[in-house]
């Protein structure tokens, strides 16, 4: 007999944190609890705290989460925000909400992220941000991308939504180092979202 291999089967992940998501769901049911609230406070300044940043706030998903710190930016109609080809559509998508147009910077062939040759060479007179996507468990190089951004004096946002929590150790000293705006989902807090993600927008310098 063969044996039966289910194509998805997430019941080893979800066993482990099952009991406390059914609790404080409940509670949250019991409170009628869905929009803000003091759980959602506790989740925005722990995480700030854990990013080494004043700021972070939840929002309901990673599209919100990038269109929300681009508009804090100012990003809009005229713009242009260089984006890794690649990436998923939610990427070029949160610039087009603002208005802005996505224009596509190609990638490493070996890592399949965007370098900072691929940024340079993708930057026009009408840029005026990018985001730099991390893909497939590997960080983008943020210092050398850091500094082409400060040499054409653009904006420089993070989309960590595919990072994986290894990947948030490495997130954090980059934005206690240099990150004007950091965008990121993380497990938890994600009852409003539709693959129980939580996400949000960290701030380090809003004026
Ligand atoms: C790289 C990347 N950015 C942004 C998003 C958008 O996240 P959400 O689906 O939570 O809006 C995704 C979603 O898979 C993504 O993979």
């Amino acid at each position: 007999m063969s044996p039966t291999v289910p194509f998805l089967d997430l019941t080893g992940m979800t066993s482990a944190v099952r009991d406390s998501v059914f609790a404080s769901w409940s509670e949250l049911v019991a409170d009628n609890r869905f929009v803000g609230g003091q759980v959602i406070e506790d989740f925005e300044s722990r995480w700030a705290a854990y990013c080494q940043t004043p700021f972070a706030v939840g929002v309901a998903n990673g599209t919100d989460a990038l269109e929300l710190v681009l508009r804090a930016l100012d990003i809009g109609p005229g713009d242009e925000v260089v984006i890794p080809a690649n990436s998923f559509v939610a990427t070029a998508e949160a610039v087009a909400l603002t208005g802005a147009t996505p224009r596509f910077a190609d990638v490493d062939p070996d890592t399949l992220l965007m370098t900072a040759d691929c940024l340079d060479e993708a930057i026009t007179a009408r840029t005026t941000a990018a985001i730099a996507v991390h893909l497939y468990g590997q960080l983008a190089d943020m210092d050398a991308l850091v500094a082409v951004a400060q040499r054409h004096g653009i904006h420089l946002i993070e989309d960590a939504v595919f990072g994986g929590m290894q990947q948030f150790a490495s997130l954090r000293k980059l934005c206690a180092r240099f990150l004007k705006l950091l965008e990121c989902t993380l497990a938890g807090d994600g009852f409003n979202t539709p693959h129980a993600c939580g996400n949000a927008a960290l701030i380090d310098d809003l004026q």
